[in-house]
């Protein structure tokens, strides 16, 4: 493999050509004892994974990485590390794209430009036996020079935004020196500043959301904020407040 990226101090890189799913390859490899700060990284997936079960197209080109975290975190924090993942790649994104760029964080695990989707987060864990977190899979699909035009919401890639990508492995050391700037900051001062991050980008802050649970059933209300869990936090039309831990927004209609 060639232009291999350049990555901080403490990250041990696992780069592939081609794999099924950089996820799949990071939680074996977790099972096995990789360690801390594992990225495992391919130039194209056969069968990238999103949530919700849905495919993420994978073909070289784009970025796809696998960041295995082995944190001392009680298990109902391991989703701020989604939040973490997001700020550094919307970072990483403005990185590359003109000022003029609209980078924007979208609940729960999305970075969106100019309203489209460019990256996507999938969280994936597994508990010792003592019900603590053993390892954290995080699992980051940028779209640089290419993007899907089937999606539920529109897609773009950093190149069709206006950006210039010298190479996926730029990149890619981009991310990992973001992850570890964020990582540390998440470590030593809590989830506030990631949070206030997120939110400085967040998508549809304040605005009236409509969020879309199963087929159906869908409520409305303004978002206001974001829980310590990570959970959206709306301001409903009938007064109340409530965090809302899945789900899919968008805009309410007027
Ligand atoms: C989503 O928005 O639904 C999440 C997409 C996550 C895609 C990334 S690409 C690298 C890693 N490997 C996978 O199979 N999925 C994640």
């Amino acid at each position: 493999m060639s232009a291999r990226p350049r990555l901080p101090a403490g990250f041990t890189l696992r780069a592939y050509d081609r794999l099924p799913s950089t996820n799949d390859k990071a939680k074996r490899l977790a099972a096995e004892g990789a360690p801390h700060r594992t990225i495992v990284w391919a130039r194209e997936q056969t069968a990238g994974r999103g949530r919700r079960g849905r495919a993420w197209d994978s073909p070289a080109g784009n970025l796809y990485l696998s960041f295995l975290l082995r944190i001392a975190i009680p298990v109902e924090r391991a989703t701020q590390a989604g939040f973490v993942a997001a700020v550094a790649l919307a970072e990483t994104a403005e990185r590359f794209l003109p000022s003029t760029s609209a980078v924007r964080c979208k609940w729960p695990n999305d970075v969106l430009v100019d309203d489209r989707k460019a990256a996507g987060i999938l969280l994936e864990s597994a508990l010792s036996a003592d019900g603590g977190l053993d390892w954290l899979v995080v699992g980051c699909g940028l779209n640089c020079a290419s993007h899907p035009d089937d999606g539920r919401w529109p897609a773009t890639d950093l190149a069709s935004a206006g950006g210039r990508v010298p190479s996926v492995a730029a990149v890619l050391g981009r991310l990992a020196g973001a992850l570890d700037g964020w990582l540390a900051r998440w470590q030593n001062d809590g989830f506030a500043p990631v949070r206030d991050a997120w939110l400085d980008r967040g998508w549809g802050l304040g605005r009236a959301l409509r969020l879309l649970q199963g087929d159906d059933d869908a409520i409305e209300g303004r978002f206001v904020g974001l829980a310590d869990d990570g959970a959206l936090v709306l301001d409903r039309d009938d007064g109340k407040v409530e965090a809302i831990r899945s789900g899919e927004i968008t805009v309410a209609e007027p």
